[in-house]
């Protein structure tokens, strides 16, 4: 009894969430805590010596942000190519030094994919609608096996 009400409030989140994220940016919010000692996102954030502002992360190439001095593997990353994007986010954010070599964050990673999910849901929050959008276009939707129709 219990346990089928609790699968149906579940259902119906999942129903009621927008389809952009997988992740939750309110949880997202809490796990930023973590990259707080060196982040700064949102209204006046700025980069500081610690680290770039993560405004406007999601198309952002690497190792762009003018002002900041990055290690030479950021640059190098950004200058082969690399975009910011969900798929980046979440393997850099898992592993970084793994992920780009040399960068020069000093940070574990987050290991619980749940937690990337959410962080990054909140970062899209300080980005670009239309990057962001643009971003998971390619997203396949929950349930649904083939949407493309639907672009606006
Ligand atoms: C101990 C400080 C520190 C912590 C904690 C930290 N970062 Fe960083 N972060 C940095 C530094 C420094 C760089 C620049 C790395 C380089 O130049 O090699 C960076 C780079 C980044 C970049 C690439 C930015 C760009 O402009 O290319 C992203 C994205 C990022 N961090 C996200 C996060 C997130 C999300 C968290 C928390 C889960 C986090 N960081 C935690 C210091 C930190």
């Amino acid at each position: 009894m219990f346990k089928r009400s609790f699968i149906g409030v579940v259902a119906l989140a999942a129903l009621a969430t927008p389809a952009l994220a997988a992740g939750d940016a309110d949880k997202g919010e809490k796990v930023f805590k973590k990259c707080q000692a060196c982040h700064q996102v949102g209204d006046d954030a700025r980069s500081t010596p610690t680290g770039p502002v993560l405004n406007d992360i999601i198309g952002r190439t690497a190792g762009t942000v003018e002002g900041f001095k990055y290690s030479a593997a950021m640059t190098e990353a950004g200058e082969e190519g690399m975009v910011w994007n969900d798929e980046h986010l979440h393997e850099y954010l898992a592993d970084p030094k793994g992920y780009v070599p040399k960068n020069r964050m000093a940070f574990a990673g987050l290991k619980k994919e749940e937690d990337r999910d959410d962080v990054i849901a909140y970062l899209e929050q300080f980005s670009d609608p239309a990057a962001v959008k643009a971003d998971h276009s390619g997203d396949e939707p929950d349930g649904a096996d083939d949407n493309s129709d639907s672009e606006e």
